[in-house]
């Protein structure tokens, strides 16, 4: 009986202390990709300035309206949460952001969509990870938001890549690996939660693995 209670409470104690450290990562996660979308932001409005195109232009706009939207969403997360994004990435965010949007105007066409849909990629991952974490942390209510901007990221790495493959030395590079089709993100999320353990493995199995999110190749939208 007594080692029962022992179990039991440490079992608790041990969920207790998971739960914890989820739900700082999850911060961790939502204030990185807060000043990732402003980086990105800035950039795609350089880039879509960049491009002669009509139709390139208005969908990298659109895009552009897209990462503004998620910043706004995680910023509102962040406020529900009671945490503040860091000023200093925030700073270096819009530095790089405005920068990788002017250098738009002078590495020619292929570089920035060939970069952007690298980047593309990632921000799948990182959201798909981040709902992971709402999950562990005990935020069920982040999670449709985040699965949603995670589909968003997914169209928009669809978009690039499909830019790149329009040329021919694009279908002469090496891309970055494709990620599976969209109905995977909602899909593995929902069989991760059936199987009652989050989620080191369910976050880890997203998308093919989680790289530091937002590391430093901010060369995009991810700053530090
Ligand atoms: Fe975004
Ligand atoms: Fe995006």
């Amino acid at each position: 009986m007594q080692v029962n209670g022992v179990i039991t409470y440490s079992l608790w104690r041990n969920n207790l202390v998971a739960e914890h450290d989820d739900q700082k990562k999850f911060i961790n996660l939502l204030r990185l990709a807060y000043s990732a979308e402003l980086a990105a932001a800035y950039a795609y409005r350089g880039h879509w300035h960049s491009v002669s195109d009509a139709d390139e232009r208005a969908h990298i706009r659109q895009i552009e309206n897209e990462e503004w939207h998620h910043r706004q969403l995680v910023g509102e997360m962040l406020d529900k949460l009671q945490t503040r994004p860091s000023r200093v990435r925030e700073l270096r965010a819009a530095i790089v952001g405005r920068a990788l949007g002017f250098l738009c105007h002078f590495t020619g066409w292929l570089a920035p969509m060939y970069g952007a849909g690298r980047l593309e990629s990632r921000n799948i991952r990182e959201y798909e990870t981040a709902a992971r974490y709402a999950r562990a942390a005990g935020h069920e209510e982040f999670v449709d938001c985040l699965l949603t901007m995670a589909e968003v990221e997914w169209e928009h790495e669809k978009y690039f890549r499909s830019r790149v493959l329009l040329r021919s030395l694009g279908r002469r590079l090496s891309l970055w690996p494709q990620p599976p089709p969209r109905e995977t993100i909602r899909k593995s999320f929902a069989e991760c939660a059936q199987s009652a353990s989050l989620d080191h493995e369910c976050s880890l199995s997203a998308g093919g693995g989680v790289e530091v999110p937002l590391d430093v190749v901010v060369i995009s939208q991810h700053a530090e």
